[in-house]
């Protein structure tokens, strides 16, 4: 049978893009490889959001260039691929196939095109996993200025829910427990009238799921319904993600991020209210032009206030074609590095503590799996967002388990099972 490698980048979609691939090339007769050498296929789903993102990218992509022999074929995806097109196959010589992220909306004919379907053997697609992921959304609307997404993902599109759920009960007939509905901005879910509170609701009743996440959310879309929705009920988990970028209304205008710090703690603050054990989690941008020394201590205070379980920091760069690409870059690189430096200790300080504090706390732990070369201890996730072991015997895969939390290691809580 022939065998396809993958290399994935990037965000989470990218991660269900190439799961879509996988899947319509095991129709095909293709299996999966654990190694690129002697593998018929490589794909390399790559992402645009940072430079340095495309420039590994790249690396990786010449590399699998270089060594290609015995009429291996070497396709890229996603992004990068939607951003520099056939231009990729002049830049790096023995790439066959670029196939832009925007072509995700019609991949089987795309994949029907470059692979006829002959007189193949379709392998079987049995990923066997508790926990996966469901695009609803994709694209963006919300041309935030330092951002290629919407440029390279195209505009918002929802799934008509008749397609998740079909989308949902396969995977559910596969044994998986937990699904992250995904989507660039995601609560901007609306789709013949139904708005993304409304989905969720009719998610929950699907039986089998018994765990549902999301991401990402804007809080310009991040509403009371929302939030009351996700409170209704023990199937969603207590993990919100909402990016806030940066603490400054100027910056915040000149991101074109539509809200103001002012509201973004108004909905912290409803968010605790209405769910308090939840995992409030973001990503933060540094070093956005013209962002002052005064500015990003804003964000700090931001930070140290919400108290974020964990965040992804970045440091601003710039991206050709986007709003900010244009501004005069004030700021050196050296200097985004010591702001992200510095942003980047206080918030590991505080994701520290915050899981010291779940010690003695009772959890709910949806296990995903042994831990490689012990016997009898589990890896899980609980309803938030923390990753947890608990040392156990009759375990499997699935189930979901209620346990006392005993010790915090680093990002990772040592958890006993309660009976
Ligand atoms: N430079 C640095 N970080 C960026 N992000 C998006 N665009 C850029 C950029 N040009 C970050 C934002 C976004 C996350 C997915 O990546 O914080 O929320
Ligand atoms: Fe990019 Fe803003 Fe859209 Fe998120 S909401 S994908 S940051 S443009």
């Amino acid at each position: 049978m022939p065998t396809v490698y993958f290399q994935t980048f990037g965000c989470q979609m990218n991660v269900a893009d190439s799961d879509t691939i996988h899947q319509l090339l095991s129709e095909r007769g293709f299996v999966l490889s654990e190694s690129p050498d002697g593998s018929d296929l490589v794909i390399v789903n790559t992402c645009s959001v940072r430079e340095a993102a495309e420039k590994r990218a790249k690396g990786r992509i010449t590399e699998f260039a270089n060594k290609k022999s015995g009429g291996q074929k070497l396709w890229v995806t996603g992004c990068m691929a939607q951003r520099l097109g056939d231009k990729l196959k002049e830049q790096i010589r023995g790439v066959d196939l670029v196939i832009g992220a925007k072509q995700m909306e019609r991949i089987s004919e795309v994949i029907d095109e470059a692979l006829p379907r002959n007189e193949t053997t379709p392998a079987v697609f049995n990923k066997s996993a508790v926990t996966d992921f469901v695009p609803v959304m994709r694209g963006c609307d919300n041309y935030c200025a330092y951002c290629i997404v919407p440029y390279v993902r195209g505009r918002e599109q929802s799934v008509p829910y008749e397609l998740i759920e079909t989308a949902v009960n396969e995977k559910i007939a596969r044994g998986i427990k937990e699904i992250t509905f995904l989507g660039q901005n995601v609560n901007s879910y609306n789709c013949e009238g139904m708005d993304f509170p409304d989905l969720l609701l009719k998610l929950a009743n699907i039986n089998g799921l018994e765990r549902i996440r999301f991401t990402t959310s804007h809080p310009k879309d991040c509403t009371e319904k929302l939030i009351g929705v996700i409170a209704s009920s023990n199937k969603f988990a207590t993990h919100i993600h909402l990016p806030f970028q940066a603490g400054a209304d100027r910056v915040l205008a000149l991101m074109n991020r539509k809200y103001t710090s002012g509201h973004y703690r108004k909905l912290i603050e409803m968010i605790r209210k209405k769910i308090p054990a939840a995992d409030i989690t973001s990503d933060i941008l540094v070093g956005f032009p013209t962002e002052s020394g005064a500015e990003f201590k804003e964000t700090l205070s931001l930070v140290k206030d919400v108290r974020f379980t964990t965040a992804f920091m970045f440091a601003y760069s710039p991206r050709e074609g986007t709003g900010a690409a244009s501004m005069k870059e004030e700021i050196s690189k050296e200097e985004k590095q010591a702001r992200l430096a510095e942003l980047i200790t206080v918030q590991t300080e505080i994701t520290r503590s915050i899981y010291e504090d779940s010690v003695g706390k009772e959890l709910e732990v949806l296990i995903s799996g042994k831990q490689e070369k012990r016997d009898e201890a589990w890896m899980g996730q609980d309803r938030g967002c923390k990753r947890v072991l608990i040392s156990c015997a009759q375990v499997e895969a699935g189930m979901i388990l209620k346990a006392r939390v005993k010790k915090s290691s680093g990002m990772t809580l040592i958890a006993e099972r309660i009976l």
